[in-house]
């Protein structure tokens, strides 16, 4: 039994930390077309009060994106992108910054 939970973390740790170093961009690429681009574009220039995304680094926007899971008000209309980020999860997050600060300059 203890020898499963141990068998159990370790894969999770390998997991876990296997995929934090390498984002899958192409996984970042569809979840910014179904539930990203509708409000920042399809290639993250913004619009409006929906802010670009273009020319920054994956440091600023897994930050942005967890601030905002973590329901902290930002901006002025950070009511708008909260609910966006409350589902994501770190592997998301991780994915869609390595997508948006590769692919929009
Ligand atoms: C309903 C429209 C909407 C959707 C959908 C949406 N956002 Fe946003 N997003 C906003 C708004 C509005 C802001 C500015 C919030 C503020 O004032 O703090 C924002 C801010 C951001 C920022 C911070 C930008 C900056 O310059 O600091 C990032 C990063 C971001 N969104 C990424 C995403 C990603 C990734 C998704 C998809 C998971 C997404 N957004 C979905 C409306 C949206």
């Amino acid at each position: 039994m203890k020898l499963a939970l141990l068998l159990a973390a370790t894969t999770t740790l390998t997991t876990g930390l296997a995929s934090a170093e390498e984002p899958d961009k192409s996984a970042g690429e569809s979840l910014f077309s179904t539930s990203c681009a509708q409000c920042h574009g399809p290639s993250g220039k913004g619009m409006a009060s929906f802010p670009s995304l273009t020319g920054r680094d994956s440091d600023y926007i897994s930050s942005r994106l967890m601030q905002y899971r973590d329901g902290k008000k930002v901006g002025a209309n950070s009511g708008l992108m909260i609910p966006n980020a409350a589902g994501l999860s770190d592997d998301d997050i991780a994915n869609l910054a390595a997508y948006i600060s590769s692919e929009f300059q």
